[in-house]
Parts: structure tokens; C-alpha cells; sequence
């Protein structure tokens, strides 16, 4: 859940968290396990939220410690986990510690976050460059250093080497872990260790422009440094003194480099496969293999198909194929990750230039690198504002909301979230498609079928892919169908062939 998004109780034009408890018993009624929350905390909102000023209260925009309280209240009495966005690896230049910290290079939190002096020509350190486009140093006239931002000059990195944050930063977590959450999704995991030499990133060969400024280098110095597996092992030995709790980690790596913080103590470090290689059969084959093959039947997958920072699905494939993507997402091994509103098929909502919030589409512009479209807010039913609010909501609304939204779709039996609820339901039931191990089957240009089984039962997904109808032969098939993205062909026997129509993926029970 985005809470700028998901539902304003008070009629600012913001969610908060009223609008969030309000609107939990449809995460339940949805069937899912688990709500994540974006960062809710004390926050300039430069990089709306992911710039905190205070990592242990609320913002008022949002409400208060006591709203969050009736947020876990509300979840538990439904019996949903309520995890958190924890951003160890910065601050808001607004925070109190970084406000000491460029206060003088005496002051005893000058070395809480990372300054460096100029090279002895003048200018920055090294060739870093921030995600959100610029160099990573900032100058500060004061102190006569620059600092180090990975993301925004307003969002200050941490100096993890530190002892004193890495006490204060895990304090946060047995700060929101006491008052009951269940866990955190933990930002910009891979880049709380930096060089300790500070070595300039070497240029990238295969630098696409459309990509953005930020892959100019390849970041090998300012990212994904041995030392992180430490400091996340001691966020892990925090979340081990709570029952149930769970650690996901968001980096943006290769499949082999995201399996690797498995080893670090990450649960879950966010498979972005999914959000970030083209749709096609054989690619999607090609990352459920790897990934399945890097992690073994021992360790657990996760999959992930959108998210506040990547083009929602129903845009990157369309409607018709984000039934399918819905599917797979569904049926694989796996914990499955589904961002608010994509349940109904809502697309990117294209922001008009004066409209534009999103600091990272001010900075770069023209690459639609912008995150405004997908953040745009949930659409409840069709009245005024769609239901989330009643007043102009903060990013504009999709235009096609009156057709969909949760309250229509609810009355429409074969609605995309009739789909997802069928979907999660039926995985809820069937151990084979929660938990049982992946089988490779079948795969060309066109379709992807595989199998999930458990002792008594097994199933068979087959997906396809395009806007033409094709025929799937699986000799020596027999079985019937009992979910299709079209919610039709109920029971429907399948013998050795299999006709899929377009855009179509179908779950068969096979007979043994
Ligand atoms: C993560 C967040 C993104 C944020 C950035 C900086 O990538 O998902 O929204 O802007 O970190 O905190
Ligand atoms: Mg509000």
C-alpha cells in the first residue's frame, strides 16, 4: 500500500491512516496475508516519505502513533500482518542527527552520516553519481566538506561503519516491532556499505541514455559492498528476538547478486525479475529457471509484479495480458508481492507537466522514469474523486476509474479482481500451489506451462502470452480445468490438447 494512495479519511487530498484502517477489511476480504505501508514517518516529503526527519513517529499528514495503533488493532482483528518501510540507509537533511552532523566537524554526529573533503583540485571525491540523477556530494560551505547522498541531496546517507547508527537504526526496528509489527521492507538494502576508499565507479560499457544518467558507471563501489552482509545480520538478530517477523530487501540486482542476501539473513530480498525484463514466454521461462535453480527447493522465492517505483503491469503488458501476468504471480513458488490498485487493472495515470511530484521526473525529465503515473490514488467505487477522497485528491485520478473500480469490479463476475480473489483463494486451499515444488514442463515464443504438486494433487499452469489463440500439446494429459483469467470453463475436461485463447492462462487439476 502507497498511504499518499490508498484512502483519505480526512479530506485533504491525502491518505493517511484512517483511510488505511477504514479500508482494511478489503485486504481481507482480497485474502491477503500481509500489508506493507510505504513510509508513514515525520518527513519533508521531498522524495514523498523516503526523506525521514523522525524514524520513530508519525507524520500528521498521516495522523498519529495512536492512528497507527488502531491500524495494528484493526489488522490483527482481521488477521493481517502490518509491515513497514524502514529506510536505514538515509536520512532527510531535515533530521535532527544530520542537522548536528553539518553543524561542525567537531560535533559528536559529524560522523553519523558520510562527509569527505574535496579532491586537493577542488570538486567532488569521486565520480558517484546520485539514483535521482547529479553527482552523490554535495557541498557544504560550513563544514568546508561534502556529504554523500546515494538518492536525493536532501536524503543523506548513514554512516553504517558507525556504531553509534547501527544502534540507533535497530533501536527503530524494536521501536515499530514493540507497538506490533510484523516485519519490514527494508529500502535501499544494498547500499548501507560503501568502499572504505572511496574508488571512483568504473564507466559502463553498455550504458543505454534511456536508462538514465545513473547508469553512466557501474555502481561497484557505492552499492552492494561485502560489508552490508554484517550489519544486515545484526537487523536480522533484532527481527529473531520478535516471534513471526520478517525481513524483505529492496535492491535492484541480478538475479544472483538478490539471491546472495538470502545469505546475509534477508527472508526475502525482492526478486524484481518480473518488473524489470521484457514479457515474453521464453524470458519469463528463462528467470523462473534461473531463479529457481539459484535458490534450490531449500530456500524460498518471492516474485514481485509491481511496485511505488516501476510501471504498473496493466500498462507494461495491457489489461488482457495483466490477467495473465496475475496467474503467474499467483501460481508460482513463492511469497507473491501485489501492489495496491493492480488487483483492479489500474494503469499508469499520465501527469500533466505542471502536476508533476515525483523529484526524480524534475531532475530527469523525458525518459518516463517519473513514478507519478503509478502512485496515482486507488479507485474506490465511481462517485466524486472515486471514493478515496473528497477533495482533489494529491495526484490526479485515472480517467477510466468510473469503469474501474473495486465497487464495480466486486459486482462483475469475471472482473480482474474477481480474478486475484479466486486466485488467492484457490492458493490458499491447494498446498500444491502454495507450497509445492515447481515443475518445468513447457515452453516456446508463445506459451509457458508449468506444474505445481503436492502428494495428493497436481496442477498444471499453462500461459499464453500473446493476442492469438493457441493450441498446447501435452500428451498423455488428462484432467479438467478449474480456473481460466476469463473465469469460464469451469470443470472443463482436458484430454492430452489444450486450446487457449488469446491472452488466456488456465489452471488444469490433472487426474492421476
Ligand atoms: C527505494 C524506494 C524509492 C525511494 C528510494 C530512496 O528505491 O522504493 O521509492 O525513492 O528508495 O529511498
Ligand atoms: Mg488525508
Amino acid at each position: 500500500v502507497y498511504p499518499l494512495s490508498f484512502m483519505d479519511s480526512d479530506g485533504d487530498g491525502s491518505g493517511d491512516l484512517q483511510g488505511i484502517t477504514s479500508r482494511l477489511d478489503y485486504c481481507g476480504w482480497l485474502g491477503v496475508d500481509a500489508v506493507w505501508l510505504s513510509p508513514i514517518y515525520p518527513s519533508p516529503m521531498v522524495d514523498f516519505g523516503y526523506d525521514i526527519s523522525d524514524f520513530t513517529d508519525i507524520h500528521p499528514l498521516f495522523g498519529s502513533l495512536s492512528d497507527f495503533d488502531a491500524v495494528i488493532s484493526e489488522a490483527r482483528r482481521l488477521k493481517l500482518k502490518v509491515l513497514l518501510d524502514y529506510v536505514p540507509n538515509h536520512s532527510s537533511d531535515q533530521h535532527s542527527w544530520f542537522l548536528q552532523s553539518r553543524s561542525s566537524r567537531s560535533n559528536p554526529y559529524h560522523d553519523w552520516y558520510i562527509w569527505r573533503d574535496p579532491e586537493p583540485a577542488g570538486g567532488p571525491p569521486n565520480n558517484w553519481l546520485g539514483a535521482f540523477g547529479g553527482s552523490a556530494w554535495e557541498w557544504d560551505e560550513n563544514t568546508g566538506q561534502y556529504y554523500l547522498h546515494s538518492y536525493l541531496k536532501e536524503q543523506p546517507d548513514l554512516n553504517w561503519r558507525n556504531p553509534g547508527v547501527q544502534q540507533a537504526m535497530l533501536d527503530v526496528l524494536r521501536f515499530w516491532l514493540d507497538r506490533g509489527v510484523s516485519g519490514f521492507r527494508v529500502d535501499s538494502i544494498a547500499h548501507l556499505m560503501k568502499d572504505t576508499q572511496f574508488r571512483d565507479n568504473p564507466v559502463n560499457p553498455d550504458w543505454d541514455p534511456a536508462a538514465g544518467p545513473y547508469f553512466r558507471y557501474l555502481p561497484v563501489h557505492s552499492r552492494d559492498h561485502p560489508d552490508t552482509a554484517a550489519v544486515i545480520r545484526r537487523m536480522r538478530q533484532v527481527i529473531d528476538e520478535y516471534n513471526d517477523c520478517v525481513i524483505i530487501g529492496e535492491a535492484y540486482l541480478s538475479l544472483e547478486r538478490t539471491a546472495a542476501y538470502y545469505g546475509a539473513g534477508v527472508h526475502l530480498p525482492f526478486n524484481f525479475g518480473l518488473i524489470t525484463s521484457p514479457w515474453t514466454a521464453r524470458e519469463v521461462h528463462r528467470i523462473i529457471r534461473a531463479y529457481e535453480s539459484l535458490l534450490g527447493p531449500d530456500r524460498w522465492p518471492n516474485w514481485v509484479l509491481g511496485n511505488h517505483d516501476r510501471h504498473r503491469i496493466a500498462t507494461r503488458v495491457g489489461r488482457d495480458q495483466a490477467r495473465v501476468a496475475a496467474m503467474l504471480l499467483l501460481s508460482l513458488r513463492g511469497t507473491p508481492t501485489l501492489y495496491y490498485g493492480d488487483e483492479i487493472a489500474m494503469q499508469d495515470v499520465p501527469i500533466p507537466a505542471e502536476l508533476v511530484k515525483d523529484p526524480w521526473e524534475i531532475n530527469v525529465p523525458f525518459l518516463g522514469l517519473g513514478r507519478d503515473p503509478e502512485r496515482s490514488p486507488m479507485q474506490w467505487d465511481s462517485t466524486h474523486h472515486a471514493g478515496f477522497s473528497t477533495a482533489t485528491p494529491w495526484l490526479p485520478l485515472a480517467s477510466d476509474f468510473n469503469r474501474f473500480n473495486v465497487a464495480t469490479e466486486t459486482q462483475e463476475a469475471d472482473s480482474v479482481l474477481n480474478l486475484y480473489r479466486r486466485l488467492i483463494a484457490l492458493r490458499t486451499e491447494k498446498p500444491a500451489l502454495h507450497s509445492g515444488p515447481y515443475g518445468e514442463l513447457f515452453c516456446d515464443d508463445h506459451v509457458l506451462s508449468y506444474s505445481r504438486q503436492s502428494e495428493a494433487e497436481r496442477f498444471l499452469i499453462v500461459l499464453n502470452f500473446t493476442q492469438e489463440p493457441k493450441t498446447v500439446d501435452h500428451s498423455g494429459l488428462h484432467g479438467r480445468i478449474i480456473l481460466t483469467t476469463a473465469l469460464d470453463r469451469n470443470y472443463e475436461p482436458v484430454a492430452g490438447k489444450l486450446l487457449l485463447r488469446p491472452d488466456e492462462g488456465v489452471i488444469v487439476e490433472v487426474e492421476h
